[in-house]
């Protein structure tokens, strides 16, 4: 492939990153992304600001009827840079607190009501556009671009997905209470009707247990160039 074909592969790639919570999966996509010169998309950080929105307008999460009613109000916009991934809701700079403890507690029931989904993954397409991007979730690769040509799920053992989440949080150091909390979202997000935590049958299985943090980019990145036909970043 020429220069130009193979950046042109690349400018319509969307490389779909889904796996449990802790498995590296924000780390790896921005270092992929970085890489390649494509734009990144946390589709997490849009149900964290969404359950955010929900929080602070005093909506019941555990009430489905009220969740759906108010899916479709809050403005969500979610930045692209794999150097400093942003996201807002109605013009206010949430990427804090939506990583704090109320809403991770909150999250999981939010993102098991269908028109959340709904409403998300519509607006995850729009971001997605022609590609050039690499998302990471739960249900890319499954539901969001299940045409993706390169899908990866990424695991890692629970003890040191929890204590490689522990060093990332910055109200806890209890890895066992941050352990408990990654196996509660597990059984929530793969047990749930709608959308659940699966690995897409086409998508290459990554074990990053083992994995320092480069290697896995490594991988990665190769699959991304083999997939689409480049031999070059
Ligand atoms: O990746 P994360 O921990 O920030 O995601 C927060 C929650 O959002 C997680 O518990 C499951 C949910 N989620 C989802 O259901 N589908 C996605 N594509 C991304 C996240």
């Amino acid at each position: 492939m020429t220069d130009d074909a193979a950046s042109s592969a690349l400018d319509h790639v969307v490389v779909a990153v889904d796996g449990p919570s802790g498995s590296g999966k924000s780390s790896v996509s921005r270092g992929v992304a970085a890489r390649l010169g494509l734009r990144y998309l946390d589709t997490g950080s849009m149900y964290r600001a969404l359950t955010w929105w929900l929080l602070a307008h005093g909506v019941d999460v555990h009430d489905r009827e009220a969740v759906t009613v108010a899916v479709e109000r809050p403005l969500i916009v979610p930045g692209t840079d794999p150097a400093s991934p942003t996201i807002e809701v109605d013009g206010v700079d949430v990427a804090a607190p939506i990583r704090g403890p109320d809403v991770t507690a909150a999250v999981s029931a939010v993102s098991a009501v269908p028109a959340a989904r709904e409403r998300l993954a519509r607006l995850q397409r729009q971001v997605i556009g022609a590609g050039g991007i690499v998302v990471e979730g739960r249900d890319i690769g499954t539901v969001v671009v299940p045409e993706a040509p390169v899908k990866v799920f990424l695991t890692a053992d629970p003890a040191v997905r929890a204590r490689r989440r522990t060093a990332e949080l910055e109200h806890t150091d209890d890895v066992h209470a941050t352990r408990a909390d990654l196996e509660r979202r597990d059984a929530l997000d793969s047990g749930r009707d709608v959308s659940p935590l699966t690995r897409a049958e086409d998508a290459v299985e990554v074990d990053a247990t083992h994995l320092s943090l480069a290697e896995v980019v490594q991988a990665v990145v190769a699959l991304v160039l083999d997939r689409t036909g480049c031999e070059v970043a």
